[in-house]
């Protein structure tokens, strides 16, 4: 049976990114592959959060996956420090990381950009903890947004190169996967770019935002003055709302919204109205469940305790083989 890796970072509430992204396909996936799926706290740790931040968006994640479908019993839920046999696998792959590739990663330069003065060693080397996460298992699946597709090249090459270093077959090569073919990315409600924690509160829609919340953020969401000719090329802000009511709303009202605005019909008021519907209606069953699950204390220590049990079981025996490849040898 195929192996699944994937995790999510702990810097706060999960949002529709992050779920039809992600989570929608780890939901689906723990049903027929070995799924491994954890919190990426170390990970996290770039951005230097207070211990009280960190404990909390580790607790926001657990609860919102398991909310989400997630079952202990079908995969192994896991938190990524609970498993320290991964930082171990970090170092080995840092010897063979070098300075160039990581430097080029869009990721890395992004992170230039936006925390000019907190440019740390943990950002450039990311990506080496992350394909560190992923071939820790021996997975060949990883069911990830569209912006995470450079980091899987990455951890293909990592993985590769520690295979020629020491003239072994021993890491496969994981692919990014998602159920509808193509890697996805949902955009957020500015009219730019990517749906994302760090875009600002209005941009993204959180799987517990109440209905309230999300009819006011979509309502908000920018738009323009309208087509003023039929069959006109939509603007990025109206396709990011469009991108946004395909994975939310049925075809049916899809194809009614396309047809109103070829046709100059489409009056945005009702547009956003139905997208914010539809929005309440995808998440009701998860926002439902999230409050109940935050309270289960002794729930959320069972499933942590359980997945850090099979996960370290998984990942001591990755690490023994390792280290017996690379000549670490008892005497
Ligand atoms: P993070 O926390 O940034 O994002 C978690 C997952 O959500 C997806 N995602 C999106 N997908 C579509 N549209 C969006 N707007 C959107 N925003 C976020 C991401 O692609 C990701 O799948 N590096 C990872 C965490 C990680 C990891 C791993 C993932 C650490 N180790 C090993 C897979 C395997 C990240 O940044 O997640």
């Amino acid at each position: 049976m195929e192996t699944v890796v994937s995790g999510i970072r702990s810097t706060g509430k999960l949002h529709l990114g992050n779920y039809y992204g992600a989570v929608k396909n780890f939901i689906k996936m723990q049903e027929q592959y070995n799924c491994f799926f954890f919190i990426a706290d170390y990970h996290s740790l770039t951005t230097h959060p207070t211990p009280e931040n960190l404990h909390g968006n580790v607790k926001h994640v657990l609860v919102e996956y398991l909310a989400a479908g997630l079952d202990p019993e079908k995969c192994t839920l896991y938190v990524q420090s609970d498993v320290p046999e991964v930082t171990e696998l970090y170092l080995y792959l840092n010897m063979n990381a070098y300075l160039g590739e990581l430097e080029r990663s869009t990721s890395f330069k992004d992170k230039i950009r936006s925390q000019p003065n907190n440019v740390n060693a943990g950002l450039l080397t990311y990506p080496v903890l992350m394909a560190a996460d992923i071939i820790l298992h021996h997975a060949t699946k990883v069911p990830v947004g569209k912006d995470q597709e450079q980091h899987l090249e990455m951890a293909r090459t990592f993985g590769n190169r520690f295979n020629n270093l020491y003239q072994t077959a021993y890491f496969k090569e994981p692919y990014a996967f998602n159920f509808s073919e193509q890697l996805i990315k949902i955009p957020g409600l500015d009219g730019k770019g990517k749906m994302g924690k760090s875009e600002g509160e209005m941009n993204a829609v959180y799987l517990s935002d109440s209905p309230e919340i999300i009819k006011k953020k979509v309502m908000k969401a920018v738009t323009d003055g309208g087509p003023t000719v039929d069959n006109q090329e939509k603007p990025q802000e109206i396709q990011n709302l469009f991108d946004l009511m395909k994975v939310v709303s049925t075809e049916d009202t899809y194809q009614h919204f396309e047809n109103a605005y070829n046709t100059c019909a489409i009056r945005y008021g009702d547009f956003k109205k139905q997208i914010a519907e539809d929005m309440i209606l995808a998440t009701a069953d998860i926002r439902s469940k999230i409050e109940d699950i935050a309270q289960n204390t002794s729930l959320l220590h069972k499933v942590a305790k359980l997945g850090a049990e099979k996960a370290r079981e998984s990942a001591s025996k990755t690490i023994k083989e390792v280290r017996e490849i690379i000549g670490f040898r008892p005497f």
